[in-house]
């Protein structure tokens, strides 16, 4: 029986010290196996007379739960130990401040040919394209606009550079977004009705004034289109990008490729130098439009005895500029970051006609 103490002390000993569970099976099956240091003991009881297996059976039987109770604590403690381990190193401090992730904007001018294009869009229009290098002819021969006609010169334009002894006609950066009426008609005759925004360049640069910049085209042909679908379309565009009421004004002018040609103001008043839209009684300037001229019609392979239409041109960086309050245009094209972050926009404010543009 001293004997059963001393192993008693020694099992509770060796379990109490055991660093993991690996070592504690092994204790387990060292003691309690079937070739365990206990179990050989119980084995033993055969051999024993009645009288002292009357002792030594409860006796034995007691050391065995204990061991068993000991070993099953010890499990229980080592997975505790071991998953406030891992508590501790997996630790996140959730009240710390986020870290700040820096998001780009939508540029104005990108914005703003979303909200003309969902407006007209609207109204029927699709979009087109033309490229941005084009030929004398798309930029101004098929608009009627001949080679000694004044508004080649005046229009500041870049020409592409031949090579010595290259003796066609340069390309031009186009000065305007009026060749793609050309090139939109070739490929799909009549009826028309698109508009085509897209970059433009002139030599040019001052407060509203930038080398290269933006236009959008508008272009309706069909069989009876008149000046008066013209001021309806235009009017009903204002509305909707000004969110109110704009009075316009049709001026007489003259383009080549209109006749006649009108050029129109929108109604605003200037109050401490700032411009406001749809009040007041001066008058802005922002596009140029007229009825397409029977030649531009021909140019295009577009039969002018059947069919007629409006064409406009209007500045976007222009209708940018006041509807968002940016007072000068040369900020558009700086990638400056503060102005970006200032004047850009969410990329999720998706324009459309239903939401208010
Ligand atoms: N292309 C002209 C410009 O850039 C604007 C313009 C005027 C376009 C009259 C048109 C138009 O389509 O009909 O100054």
């Amino acid at each position: 029986m001293d004997g059963l103490n001393d192993l008693r002390g020694g099992w509770l000993e060796r379990i109490a010290e055991a660093a993991d569970e690996a070592a504690l099976e092994e204790l387990r099956v060292a003691a309690l196996g079937k070739k365990g240091e206990i179990s050989l003991k119980m084995r033993e009881l055969g051999r024993m007379t009645p009288e002292e297996r009357q002792v030594a059976g409860p006796a034995l039987n007691a050391l065995k739960d204990e061991v068993n109770s000991a070993l099953a604590a010890k499990k229980a403690a080592l997975g505790d130990a071991a998953l406030e381990a891992r508590l501790r190193g997996e630790w996140l401090d959730v009240t710390l401040p986020g870290r700040h992730r820096r998001v780009g904007t939508i540029h104005p001018v990108s914005q703003v040919m979303e909200e003309v294009t969902a407006i007209f869009a609207d109204m029927g229009f699709a979009v087109a394209e033309g490229p941005q290098i084009e030929t004398d002819w798309y930029n101004f021969d098929a608009l009627n606009i001949p080679g000694h006609h004044p508004a080649r010169a005046e229009m500041d334009t870049f020409y592409t550079h031949r090579a010595p002894g290259d003796n066609r006609p340069p390309h031009v950066l186009r000065t305007h977004t009026s060749p793609v009426q050309i090139r939109h008609m070739e490929a799909h005759g009549a009826p028309v009705r698109v508009i085509a925004p897209g970059r433009v360049y002139r030599a040019d640069y001052d407060q509203t004034h930038t080398p290269m910049f933006h236009q959008v085209e508008g272009l309706a042909i069909d069989r009876d289109i008149s000046m008066a679908n013209l001021k309806w379309v235009l009017e009903e565009f204002f509305t909707a990008y000004f969110g109110t009421s704009v009075k316009t004004r049709f001026r007489a002018s003259h383009f080549p490729f209109t006749e006649p040609s009108a050029e129109v103001d929108i109604q605003c008043s200037w109050e401490g130098g700032t411009v406001k839209v749809g009040e007041g009684d001066d008058w802005l300037e922002v596009l140029g439009s007229g009825m397409v001229h029977p030649h531009v019609l021909r140019s295009a392979g577009v039969d002018p005895d059947e069919w007629q239409g409006f064409a406009f041109g209007m500045g976007i960086d222009r209708i940018a500029m006041l509807k968002y309050g940016i007072p000068d245009l040369r900020a558009f094209f700086d990638s400056d970051l503060r102005w970006l972050r200032h004047y850009g926009f969410a990329a999720l404010e998706v324009p459309a006609v239903h939401s208010g543009v």
